[in-house]
Order: structure tokens, then C-alpha cells, then sequence
């Protein structure tokens, strides 16, 4: 069983929680996911990892209430256990993985939208742990809605606060921030965008233009987390990649947005999901595509 130690309620159905898990704690990287399971008939879940603390055993997890299985997460008080919790999954983000000195000489810009925040923070802190101070937005529909801003701000280089309606920080989406970013004379590297599919998308189209390498986590469109319910099906150039074993992390110009948002909308229903196989036959799943 996996405690959970501290619960926090960030804003309205965005939840925080650390939970005890030392051999998570203890192997897990920035980019990577876990998947969360109340009992052992429950729905698996599959959550980025937020932060975590190797000398506690402590995985933070961030999550926003959105459907029958994370509403009952959302139940959940300190003290509370999880039945599973199991990883670290996916890949790592690859910023880990690089020559720490030529990681030092680009200039990083982080793209966080919404709840897509709580994933970008431990990137980010990592490269601050490394010396490596990188530029981050931060786009929230509103004030109440924004998270995490202070951690945020504790180890990014510049954060940028933009909300739609204008009520905190800058007025506007996040890729206003990048325009005013870049026409302001900043010149960045990579970009890592990271929220829902929608924003991720449009990053992608602007980035593309102003010709600057654009990494996406399609976390998003997991479900099961596995491999195995070909819901996070994705076309990366012309390859079908799953993004819970293949990813999460892909190149954004050559992920097919479009194709994997309606596969989102169809995956919802017994009848989508019918059509989907249909269409995709072998390639449905990942795994052996017979199960
Ligand atoms: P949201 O709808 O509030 O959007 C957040 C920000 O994204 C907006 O403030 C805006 O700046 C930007 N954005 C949205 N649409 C845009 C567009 N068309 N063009 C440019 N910018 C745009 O976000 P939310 O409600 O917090 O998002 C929840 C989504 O985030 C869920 O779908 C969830 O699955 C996803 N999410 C993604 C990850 C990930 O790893 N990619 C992790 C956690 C959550
Ligand atoms: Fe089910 Fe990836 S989430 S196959």
C-alpha cells in the first residue's frame, strides 16, 4: 500500500498529493509517469510525476478531477493508501539524458498550459539543480485557475504568468508569450510544450514557423497506460508510436494532432473505439495487437 502523506487542493478539482513510494522515488526521472490504482478492481490511472524526494520516498503527483476515477482520487484524505502505484513508466525526458555541457549552452524555453504545469516543473527544476536556468510560461485560463506559481518560480530563469481573460500577469494564450518572446529579440533552442492536446498543437504550428525544434508529452491521450488499450495511438511522422511505452515525449512537428485529438474524441465510446480498430486493424494496439 502507498500512503498518502500530504494532500493539497490547489484550485477548484486540481488536487496535489505526496505519496510514499521509495522505489518510485528512487528511480524516477523528470518526463516520466506513474500509474495509481485505489483497489484491485480500480480504474489504473496514469499521472506525470510532479517531484519527487529520493531521501524521503516521496512521489508527488498532481491531478485534476475529471472523471469517475479521479473524483474518487480526489475523495482520498491524508493518512489514505493507494493500492498500486507503479513505475516510474515512459521514457525520461530526454534534456536528462544529454551532455550536461552542451545542455548548458542552449537556451530553454518551457511552455506550460493548465494542469500540463505540474509536468514541466520537475524538468525544470532539474535543470536548475544542473545550473541551468531556463525560461518557462505559464498560460491558465484565469488568476484562480493558475498552479503552482511560487515553485515555479523558485527554479525557473524568467517565468512568464499569461491568462486568457487577462486577469493575472500577461493577457492572452501562451503562444502570444512565445510571438512577444521572440520579437522581443529572444533566442531559444528547444521548446517544451506540455498541456492539453489543443494548446500543444498550436505551439507546434507557431514554432514550426519561427523554426525552433519543439518537444510535446502526449500524456494526455493515455488511458490505460499499458501499451495494451490502444487508446494513445499517435502518428509521429510515419511511424505509429504508442505514447505511454513509445513516449510520452515526442518531437511536436511531427506529431499528427489532429489525428490523434479525434482518436480522443472516439476512444470515448464503445462504438468509437468499434471504428478505431476497424480502421487500424493490426496497428490498434501496442503489445502484440491480440490482446
Ligand atoms: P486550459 O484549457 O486551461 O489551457 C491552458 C492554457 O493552454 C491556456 O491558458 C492557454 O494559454 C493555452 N491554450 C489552450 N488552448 C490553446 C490554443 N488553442 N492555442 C494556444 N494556446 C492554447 O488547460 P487545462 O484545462 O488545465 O488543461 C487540461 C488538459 O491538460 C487536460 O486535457 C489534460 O489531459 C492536459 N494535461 C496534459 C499533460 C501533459 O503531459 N501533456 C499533463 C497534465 C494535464
Ligand atoms: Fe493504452 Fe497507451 S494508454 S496503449
Amino acid at each position: 500500500m502507498y500512503k498518502i502523506v500530504k494532500k493539497e487542493t490547489l484550485t477548484t478539482n486540481i488536487y496535489l498529493m505526496d505519496v510514499e513510494a521509495p522505489r518510485v522515488a528512487g528511480s524516477c526521472l523528470p518526463g516520466q509517469f506513474v500509474i495509481v490504482r485505489m483497489d484491485d478492481e480500480g480504474e489504473r490511472i496514469p499521472l506525470t510525476i510532479c517531484d519527487y524526494d529520493r531521501e524521503k520516498g516521496l512521489v508527488t503527483i498532481c491531478f485534476q478531477a475529471v472523471g469517475a476515477g479521479t473524483m474518487m482520487m480526489s475523495e482520498l484524505k491524508e493518512g489514505d493508501s493507494f493500492h498500486d502505484f507503479v513505475g516510474p513508466l515512459g521514457r525520461p525526458s530526454e534534456l536528462v539524458e544529454e551532455d550536461l555541457e552542451s545542455l548548458k549552452k542552449k537556451k530553454i524555453l518551457f511552455v506550460a498550459g493548465g494542469v500540463g504545469t505540474a509536468p514541466v516543473y520537475p524538468q525544470v527544476k532539474w535543470l536548475h539543480e544542473h545550473g541551468i536556468a531556463a525560461d518557462v510560461i505559464v498560460g491558465a485560463k484565469n488568476k484562480d485557475l493558475l498552479i503552482l506559481e511560487d515553485m515555479m518560480k523558485a527554479v525557473a530563469g524568467n517565468l512568464y504568468i499569461t491568462t486568457d481573460d487577462g486577469s493575472y500577469g500577461r493577457s492572452g494564450m501562451v503562444t502570444q508569450v512565445i510571438k512577444d518572446l521572440v520579437a522581443e529579440g529572444n533566442k531559444y533552442d528547444v521548446c517544451i510544450a506540455i498541456g492539453p492536446m489543443i494548446m500543444m498543437k498550436f505551439v507546434c504550428l507557431l514554432t514550426k514557423e519561427l523554426n525552433l525544434p519543439t518537444v510535446v508529452s502526449l500524456n494526455p491521450i493515455m488511458v490505460d497506460g499499458t501499451g495494451m488499450c490502444g487508446a494513445c495511438r499517435v502518428t509521429v511522422g510515419d511511424q505509429v508510436k504508442f505514447a505511454c511505452v513509445d513516449g510520452p515525449e515526442f518531437d511536436g512537428h511531427l506529431v499528427n494532432f489532429d489525428e490523434a485529438m479525434r482518436r480522443q474524441t472516439l476512444y470515448k465510446t464503445q462504438e468509437g473505439r468499434a471504428v478505431l480498430k476497424l480502421e487500424e486493424g493490426d496497428t490498434h494496439h501496442g503489445g502484440c495487437g491480440n490482446c
